[in-house]
């Protein structure tokens, strides 16, 4: 599986020859700016919520690629009546897709769209595929919900959110990978706006300490799981 940090909290995943691109947000991304979003590729786009800061590019993606928009009931809704694809989920649910599977898993924070409408619950995903399994946190609190996950799971990769003030940071982000017992962790939602600022080395340090592996990916690169 190879993953593709696109800044904030979008990532593209690579499963053999399927691409999804979870949580678009690179036009409105000014330390983005180099990410060209017409040359993105995508079968499917994953949603974990409907804040503008996960949704914004997601029409334009959409509309080149005819991707599939797989989130909660109903963001998926608002996309089908705009004319889109889309495979609608809810919290506990797994679907076998052709890339593998996904579960759509709690988050503790909010889901309104950009006006103000209802965005459904947020959520996170489990996916296993291709031999590896990765948890997508999505914007979240630190929470026991995240202990169910390696009840049925082993993850290779859990990728949590960092930046504090809107989610967990970093401290809490070690308890959730205690949670999920993985200790290999890309951070995402960090650095993008002034609230969510951080100290890479001591962010790196912090879990170093406790014997995880903390990444943090330039935007635009990739790692190979
Ligand atoms: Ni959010
Ligand atoms: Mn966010």
């Amino acid at each position: 599986m190879k993953i593709t940090f696109y800044g904030h909290a979008c990532l593209g995943l690579q499963i053999e020859d399927t691409h999804i691109l979870v949580d678009p947000f690179i036009s409105g991304n000014p330390k983005a700016a180099h990410i060209d979003i017409n040359t993105i590729k995508a079968d499917y786009i994953l949603l974990t919520h409907a804040h503008q800061d996960h949704i914004l590019d997601v029409e334009a993606i959409a509309k080149r690629t005819d991707a599939v928009i797989v989130s909660n009931f109903e963001i998926v809704t608002h996309f089908q009546n705009l004319g889109f694809e889309g495979h609608p989920m809810n919290h506990g649910g797994t679907w076998d897709f052709d890339f593998g599977s996904l579960k759509y898993v709690n988050a503790i924070h909010t889901s309104s769209f950009p006006d103000g409408s209802y965005g459904g619950q947020p959520g996170g995903f489990v996916l296993e595929g291709e031999h590896k399994n990765i948890y997508i946190a999505g914007d979240t609190a630190l929470t026991f919900d995240m202990k169910l996950i390696p009840m049925q799971t082993k993850l290779d990769l859990a990728i949590l959110p960092i930046g504090d003030n809107f989610t967990m940071g970093i401290n809490d982000a070690i308890i959730a990978s205690d949670f999920v017992e993985c200790d290999k962790i890309l951070g995402y939602h960090f650095d993008t706006f002034g609230y969510i600022e951080i100290d890479h080395e001591a962010a790196k340090r912090k879990f170093f300490e406790k014997d995880k592996d903390l990444m943090l990916l330039e935007i635009g690169e990739s790692l190979e799981l």
